[in-house]
């Protein structure tokens, strides 16, 4: 992801995330030096996947794909790219934190053989709490 390509994310973010990263999130990931990738139809950013690396570890931090594009392999596209850019970079494992009642995102990293690992009870505040599902990949 360019500097550029921060406000089209951030655009799909809000459409697909119903407790979505602020504008700001997006370009404070950007400055930190987080790694990211976009999916793209010519020149269209349709999806987008942000992930940071510490020591052997990969953390997937966000992924989203446009509405009209889900369910065609964009999500898959990108999450498969993470891992081979992760493995480039050292990782042995790549791991992520899910809502729990997110079910579709848990049916999308289950198919791409994540584990659930454990459960951070009330992990996120705001207007919508919920647990984390903690879910990893040995990559
Ligand atoms: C999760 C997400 C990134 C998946 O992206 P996608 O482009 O729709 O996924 P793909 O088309 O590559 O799907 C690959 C496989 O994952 C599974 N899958 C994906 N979405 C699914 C859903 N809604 N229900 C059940 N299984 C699903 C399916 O097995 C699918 O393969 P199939 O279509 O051949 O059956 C997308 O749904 C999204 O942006 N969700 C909103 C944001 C979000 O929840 N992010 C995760 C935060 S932790």
């Amino acid at each position: 992801m360019d500097h550029s390509d921060l406000d089209s994310a951030y655009e799909i973010e809000k459409q697909v995330n119903p407790s979505p990263w602020s504008k700001d999130n997006f370009y404070s990931s950007f400055d930190v030096g987080h790694h990211s990738l976009v999916c793209r139809i010519d020149s269209k950013i349709i999806g987008f996947v942000i992930f940071s690396l510490i020591k052997q570890e990969s953390h997937l931090l966000n992924i989203g794909v446009a509405k009209d594009w889900q369910r065609k392999g964009a999500g898959a596209m990108l999450l498969k790219s993470l891992i081979k850019q992760s493995k480039v970079l050292g990782a042995k494992k790549v791991f992520l934190e899910v809502r729990s009642k997110n079910d579709n995102a848990i049916f999308f990293y289950t198919k791409y053989n994540f584990l659930k690992d454990a459960i951070r009870a009330n992990y996120y505040s705001g207007s919508d709490p919920d647990d984390a599902i903690l879910m990893s990949l040995e990559i």
